[in-house]
């Protein structure tokens, strides 16, 4: 539909090519299952095959996630934290630390310690509550934790006796946070940061052709972001041997930037349909893996979605190469804002990691601080750190996101605006006409997947969007955005907050409430209504999306207004065979009619042109009674580690989705693949996520409004993997098959 469409770097990328399988090859995977898995749950029986493999990395770099060992230690006491800083000579006073028997000692016994694979995010597994921390989504995580927010990690490991005279380093990618890290006892240093990449050279301490081992200590007492984060080696590590690998060349787009045309990326006006993603998923975390991450980005992808805000913190490098292979513009940024080495040192590393990237189009430099946005010290800050960015990047303009104070936007190439209800847009164009200027965040209007009716107490809330109009203006919020920065063509467009729901800030609500409500897709990635609202004007694809569903037990005889999103000219709809009329689809908008709810079926009929070209009916449905089960990959990335996402449904005994079914779900894996992580997209989710002992081939998990996600991760070994799905009284079952070698 659009011109912008085009990325013009996509098709000339594969970075990381030695380790990297290429964007896009094969379809998503459901094997075995007969059509759409029809014929088997009949039987109560579905089969779902996932192809599995793990790939070679480079010899010089070698991924380094397998094989760690985790414990708990603590924040409060030194005796319980393996007495850590308790001896004579503790670990500074003395290189190699050889009065010390910790965790860094080589032979110290770690065999009562769990087994862990890396990326490892220890507070998926901890239980919630109502008096933790609502940013970190009520995990029993922090300050008031102090036995759950230490982690120590530890693995040994080989470096052959023909290594010694080369260079050796260890790279960690991200740990969260305040770590500190020892090889065979000697103290290497620590990152304060959860978010920015430690390299430390090992080559002097080690034991050539011999037994040596890594020790981690995390420390995630402290909250970095006013949202989840995760605790732990939550990113890859990495051991290389010999010269660092060259960086691959690539092409990097000439941006440009312009006050009447917004950016440019070689000459072409690109128009940013953007998401704010911030870095946790269901089941797993903040330890998204690789291959979730390109199974993300495509979700965000299928809906329009053309730009990413990595809210508010530098990313995985693994992300960024998914990015680029994708064709997914990034505005990165850095956590801290100010101009000491505090906070210039992580910006730094974040720009020499990160600037040979393409998909890399804006450096983002801090977001709503308020204490600095309304005055001159926060010009004068904005001035100081792009300037710094310029030093290490020439070639990308560098942002900062305020909530409405006037004087921080000043200072750096880009204005970001955090809402256009806070920030007067169109004044600040009359007054100062020569600055270039998007969306950095604009309100979603999206509330619970499938809930259309308020459900606070138990911490749901319906879409916003679809809220009577009020005095509060946030009725039809999503389209007031994108209308607002469709029709404005000096502003470079926008980002959505958010893509995904995430876990923490469920504002306004609090406890039982556990994840945010902002996303457009749910926690899980499951589409919200308003998805639909998006892929009708940004994307070619037709879309013709009633709302709401039809199973609103307990409404009957009450008025209901009936949405459509729809990329048609016209939408004619019927309800119960009452036929409501055809109406003009307004641009970027959608249509409404008011129906009185009784069981039964909502007909759209959708015309181009005058023509019938769409046709859709949602029904009633009756009780559960099948499940189905659908399996779609990422694809395999710098790990090497493959992955199935499986989509698990609930049916009626006609074959139809019911999209308020809430039932519990047994699933058991046989084969080499393992449970890695379950969720089902409920923003008051307060059970687990996955089973404690890693290497449990059973678990149990709820359906919400119909779905549940299952991820299935290869263990790298060939063959197939059944998984198999009960939830009372019926037996269904999903293979999840063959391996490539
Ligand atoms: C914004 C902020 C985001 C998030 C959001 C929640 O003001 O920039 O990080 O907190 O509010 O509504």
């Amino acid at each position: 539909m659009r011109k912008d469409n085009h990325i013009p770097f996509q098709k000339r990328l594969r970075p990381r090519s030695r380790e990297w399988e290429g964007p896009e090859t094969g379809s998503p995977v459901l094997g075995g299952i007969g059509p759409g898995g029809a014929v088997l749950w009949k039987w109560n029986m579905v089969i779902l095959f996932i192809f599995i493999s793990s790939l070679p990395v480079s010899a010089q770099e070698l991924l380094f996630d397998d094989g760690w060992k985790f414990a708990f230690g603590n924040a409060s006491s030194p005796q319980k934290d393996f007495g850590r800083g308790t001896e004579y000579f503790n670990y500074y006073t003395k290189a190699a630390s050889i009065h010390n028997a910790g965790p860094y000692a080589l032979d110290f016994d770690d065999s009562s310690w769990k087994d862990v694979q890396l990326p490892h995010d220890w507070v998926v597994d901890l239980p919630f509550a109502a008096e933790a921390s609502h940013s970190h989504g009520y995990k029993t995580v922090g300050w008031q934790w102090p036995e759950t927010s230490v982690g120590w990690y530890r693995k040994h490991f080989t470096v052959p006796a023909d290594a010694l005279g080369k260079p050796v380093s260890l790279r960690f990618d991200g740990i969260f946070r305040d770590s500190e890290i020892w090889v065979n006892g000697f103290w290497l240093g620590g990152e304060k940061s959860g978010y920015a990449t430690a390299t430390y050279n090992i080559a002097e301490y080690l034991n050539y052709g011999g037994d040596n081992v890594v020790t981690v200590r995390v420390d995630a007492t402290f909250e970095e972001g006013w949202f989840y984060e995760g605790a732990g080696i939550y990113r890859h590590v990495w051991l290389t041997v010999g010269e660092s690998p060259e960086k691959p060349r690539l092409h990097l787009p000439k941006i440009e930037i312009d006050p009447d045309r917004g950016i440019l990326l070689d000459g072409q006006v690109i128009r940013l349909r953007g998401a704010n993603v911030h870095q946790d998923a269901a089941g797993v975390g903040a330890a998204i893996p690789d291959a979730l991450w390109v199974w993300r980005i495509k979700q965000l992808k299928k809906y329009g979605f053309n730009a990413i805000r990595t809210s508010h913190n530098p990313v995985s490098p693994a992300l960024l190469d998914i990015c680029d292979s994708l064709g997914m513009y990034v505005l990165e940024e850095t956590r801290l804002m100010g101009t000491n080495e505090a906070q210039l040192e992580p910006l730094r590393k974040m720009i020499e990691r990160d600037k040979h990237h393409p998909c890399i189009i804006l450096w983002g430099i801090g977001n709503e601080e308020w204490g600095i946005e309304w005055n001159v010290k926060g010009e004068r800050i904005a001035r100081t750190m792009t300037e710094f960015c310029h030093s290490i990047d020439p070639t990308r303009p560098v942002i900062v996101a305020s909530s409405s104070g006037p004087e921080i936007v000043k200072g750096t190439d880009v204005a970001g605006y955090n809402y256009i209800l806070q920030n007067p847009v169109d004044r600040h164009r009359a007054d100062y006409p020569g600055r270039v200027a998007l969306g950095t965040e604009e309100t979603s209007g999206c509330g619970t997947r499938g809930i259309y009716y308020d459900d606070v107490e138990n911490g749901r809330m319906a879409a916003i969007n679809r809220s009577p109009q009020g005095p509060d203006s946030l009725f039809n919020c999503i389209e007031r955005g994108w209308q607002f920065y469709d029709a404005r063509p000096w502003l470079a467009g926008l980002f959505y907050w958010t893509g995904f729901d995430y876990r923490g800030e469920p504002n306004p609500l609090k406890y039982p409430a556990t994840g945010s409500e902002f996303g457009i897709l749910d926690y899980c990635g499951f589409p919200k209504d308003e998805a639909y609202y998006l892929k009708s004007w940004w994307t070619d694809e037709p879309v013709l999306h009633i709302l709401p569903h039809w199973n609103l037990e307990g409404h009957e005889g009450e008025k209901v207004s009936v949405w459509v999103y729809s990329n048609c000219d016209e939408v004619a709809l019927s309800v119960n065979g009452k036929n409501l009329g055809r109406k003009k689809m307004p641009r970027g908008g959608h249509l409404e009619w008011t129906a009185v709810y009784q069981p039964g079926r909502v007909r759209a009929v959708g015309y181009k042109n005058g023509r019938k070209v769409m046709d859709k009916t949602v029904r009633t449905t009756g009780a559960p009674a099948a499940l189905h089960a659908a399996a779609d990959r990422g694809k395999i990335c710098a790990d090497g580690r493959d992955l199935a996402v499986v989509e698990v449904s609930v049916l009626d005994g006609r074959g139809r989705f019911v999209p308020t079914a809430c039932l519990p779900v047994t699933l058991t894996v046989e084969g080499p693949g393992r449970i890695l992580g379950c969720g089902n997209g409920d923003p008051a989710f307060r059970a687990a996520e996955r089973p404690t002992d890693p290497a449990a081939r059973s678990f149990t998990i709820d359906t919400f409004n119909g779905l549940a996600q299952v991820l299935i991760q290869s263990t790298g070994e060939p063959g197939d993997i059944l998984l198999t799905l009960k939830s009372e009284p019926c037996i269904y079952s999903v293979t999840i098959s063959a391996v490539r070698p």
